[in-house]
C-alpha cells in the first residue's frame, strides 16, 4: 500500500473516502469544514443517530452530498480533548474494518487533523494500524481470498505538520514492513520455517542492504563453539540447527544493542512431551527470532546512526531415540553445567548459549526476546509483553518505547531468589524450577548467563500470536524494539 500526505482544503480534497472524526463536543476539525460544504448533512447524520462519536462506531457514507470526496467514513472518536495515540489507533482500525470488502481503493484520513496530535507519531501509527488491519497470510491458500481493495493511503497535513508526518509515514512503512516479515515467518508452518528457512530469511535480508551483514553458522561450528545447552535441544530434531549472526553496522565503530531472539521453529516439548491441545500453535515458538529479523529488517531499511546484532539460536525441540532425556547434564558455552530436568523448558537452554556469544561483541546492551513461558501469559494475558532487567535506566528506556509505540511492556520482579529453585545436587544450575512464579524463574535462569552488561529479557509467549478465529503472528515487538532503537542515546 502507499502512503502519502495529503495538504490542502478539506472540502476540495478530492479522494474516493474521506476519514472524518466525530467527537461527542460536536464536529470539528475536517468534519466541520466538510459538512459547511455540504449544507450540514454531516449534522444531520449525527443527530439522526446514523453516525455516532461512540469510539468504534462507523458509519460508511457512499455518494458523500457535498464536498470533493466520493464517500464519507465518519468513525466515532470520543472525546475530542481525550484523543491520544492509542484513540487514533482504534479509530483506525474501526475504519479499516468498515472499508472491509468494499469498493474503497484510495482514502484520506483527517482523524489527526487539526488536533493536538504530534504528527510525527500520528502518521506512523496511522501507517502501522493500517497496514496491520490490510495484512493477509495466504501464500498457501490455493485460490487466493480477497483482501482489501485499498491502495492508497493519504494522510491530511498542513504547514509544518507535512515534514514530520512524511518522516512518520517513512519510519511506519519499515516497521510495517519490518512486522510483516515477522508474521509471514511465524505464520509459515514449521515444514516450511525450518531453522534453515530463517538462515535464509536473513541471508535475504543482507543481501538487500548495504548495511547488513550476516553469517550463518552450522551444527558443526555450534559445537565448535562449545554451545553445549543450544545443541541439546536439537538432539532430537533431524532437522539441522542454525545459530543466525545478523550484523548492522550504521555508526562505525561504536558499541552495538545485541538482540538474541529465541528460534525454535517448532516446540514439541521433547522428551518432557507437550499434551496435543493446541500443539499446533508451538511453530510459534520462533517468534522472538521472528521480531528480531523484523526489527533488523527496518534498521536496514532506515538506516540510523547506530550498531546492531542480531544473534539467533534456531532449532526444533523433537523427542526421538537420541533426544535429551530428563537427567542429563550438559556444559554451556559459558562453562555452566545444566541438569535438564525438564526437555520443555528449552528456550532457556539455546538463549543461554546465544547469551554468552553475544558479549564478543561487547554491547552497549542486550535484549533477548521470546516465547519463554506459559507463566507469562497466565500474569500478563495477551496485553502486554513481560520485561525483566535489573537495570533501571534500561527498565526506563523500554518503558518510554512502549508508551511511544503502544507495543507495551509490563516491568515484572527478576530477585535472585527467583533463582533458588534452580538450585540441583548434581550441576551448577537446573533448567526447570518452581512453577510459581515461573517467568521470573525462566528470567533468572537467563541472568546468570549475562554478565555486567545492561541486560533485559522480553517474554513475549502471551503478544506474539493470536489464538482462535483470528489464529496468527502479530509482529510485536517489532515497533517497540524499533522505536528502542531509533531513541537510543550516545552510548
Ligand atoms: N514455548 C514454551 C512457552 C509457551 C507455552 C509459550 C505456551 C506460549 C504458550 C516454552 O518452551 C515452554 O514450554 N515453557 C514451559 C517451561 C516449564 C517446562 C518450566 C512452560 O511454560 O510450561
Ligand atoms: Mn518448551
Ligand atoms: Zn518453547
Amino acid at each position: 500500500m502507499d502512503f502519502s500526505v495529503r495538504s490542502g482544503e478539506p472540502a476540495s480534497q478530492r479522494t474516493g473516502c474521506a476519514v472524518l472524526p466525530i467527537f461527542e463536543e460536536g464536529l470539528r476539525g475536517a468534519a466541520k469544514e466538510i459538512d459547511a460544504a455540504a449544507g450540514g448533512a454531516i449534522k444531520r447524520l449525527v443527530r439522526a443517530g446514523d453516525a455516532s462519536s461512540k469510539p468504534g462506531s462507523t458509519l460508511l457514507v457512499p455518494q458523500a452530498p457535498g464536498g470533493a470526496a466520493d464517500r464519507w467514513l465518519l468513525v466515532g472518536c470520543g472525546k475530542a480533548a481525550q484523543l491520544d495515540m492509542k484513540r487514533l489507533a482504534s479509530a483506525l482500525g474501526a475504519a479499516m474494518t468498515a472499508l472491509k470488502d468494499k469498493g474503497v481503493k484510495e482514502a484520506v484520513s483527517y482523524l489527526a487533523w487539526g488536533t493536538d496530535l504530534d504528527p510525527y507519531y500520528a502518521a506512523r501509527v496511522t501507517v502501522e494500524t493500517v497496514r496491520s488491519a490490510a495484512y493477509r497470510f495466504d501464500e498457501l491458500k490455493s485460490d487466493e481470498r480477497s483482501g482489501s481493495k485499498l491502495r492508497r493511503f493519504g494522510i491530511a497535513a498542513d504547514g509544518d505538520a507535512v515534514r514530520e508526518s512524511r518522516r512518520g509515514i517513512a519510519h511506519g512503512t519499515a516497521i510495517a514492513n519490518g512486522m510483516d516479515l515477522a508474521r509471514n515467518l511465524g505464520n509459515r508452518p514449521p515444514n516450511v520455517c525450518t531453522p534453515s528457512h530463517l538462515a535464509a530469511a536473513a541471508e535475504e535480508l543482507a543481501a538487500g542492504r548495504e548495511k547488513l551483514d550476516v553469517e550463518i553458522l552450522t551444527e558443526r561450528e555450534i559445537e565448535k563453539l562449545g554451545m553445549g545447552a543450544f545443541l541439546s535441544v536439537t538432539r532430537g530434531a533431524e532437522e539441522p540447527p542454525r545459530l543466525i549472526v545478523l550484523r548492522y553496522r550504521g555508526a562505525g565503530k561504536s558499541p552495538p544493542v545485541a538482540l538474541c531472539g529465541k528460534g525454535i521453529t517448532f516446540d514439541t516439548g521433547g522428551i518432557s512431551l507437550k499434551p496435543p491441545a493446541k500443539m499446533d500453535e508451538m511453530k510459534f515458538d520462533m517468534c522472538g527470532a521472528a521480531g528480531v529479523l523484523g526489527t533488523m529488517a527496518a534498521l536496514g531499511e532506515l538506516e540510523p546512526e547506530i550498531n546492531a546484532v542480531a544473534v539467533i539460536p534456531a532449532c526444533e525441540n523433537m523427542p526421538g531415540g537420541r533426544a535429551t532425556r530428563p537427567g542429563d547434564i550438559v556444559k554451556s558455552m559459558s562453562g555452566k553445567t545444566i541438569e535438564i530436568l525438564n526437555t520443555d523448558a528449552e528456550g532457556r537452554l539455546i538463549l543461554g548459549d546465544a547469551l554468552t556469544y553475544a558479549k564478543r561483541f561487547d554491547p552497549r546492551c542486550i535484549l533477548d526476546v521470546a516465547t519463554l513461558t506459559g507463566a507469562c501469559v497466565v500474569a500478563l494475558g495477551h496485553l502486554h509483553t513481560g520485561l525483566f532487567t535489573k537495570d533501571d535506566a534500561l527498565a526506563e528506556a523500554l518503558l518510554a518505547a512502549s508508551a511511544r509505540s503502544l507495543d507495551t511492556v509490563w516491568r515484572m520482579p527478576l530477585d535472585d531468589e527467583y533463582g533458588d529453585s534452580l538450585k540441583t545436587n548434581f550441576a551448577d544450575i537446573a533448567n526447570s524450577g518452581s512453577r510459581d512464579g515461573g517467568a521470573s524463574v525462566a528470567a533468572a535462569f537467563l541472568a546468570k548467563f549475562v554478565d555486567a552488561t545492561p541486560w533485559a529479557h522480553l517474554d513475549i509467549a502471551g503478544v506474539a500470536w493470536r489464538g482462535e478465529s483470528s489464529k496468527g503472528a502479530t509482529g510485536r515487538p517489532v515497533p517497540l524494539l524499533v522505536d528502542f532503537l531509533l531513541n537510543l542515546g550516545p552510548a
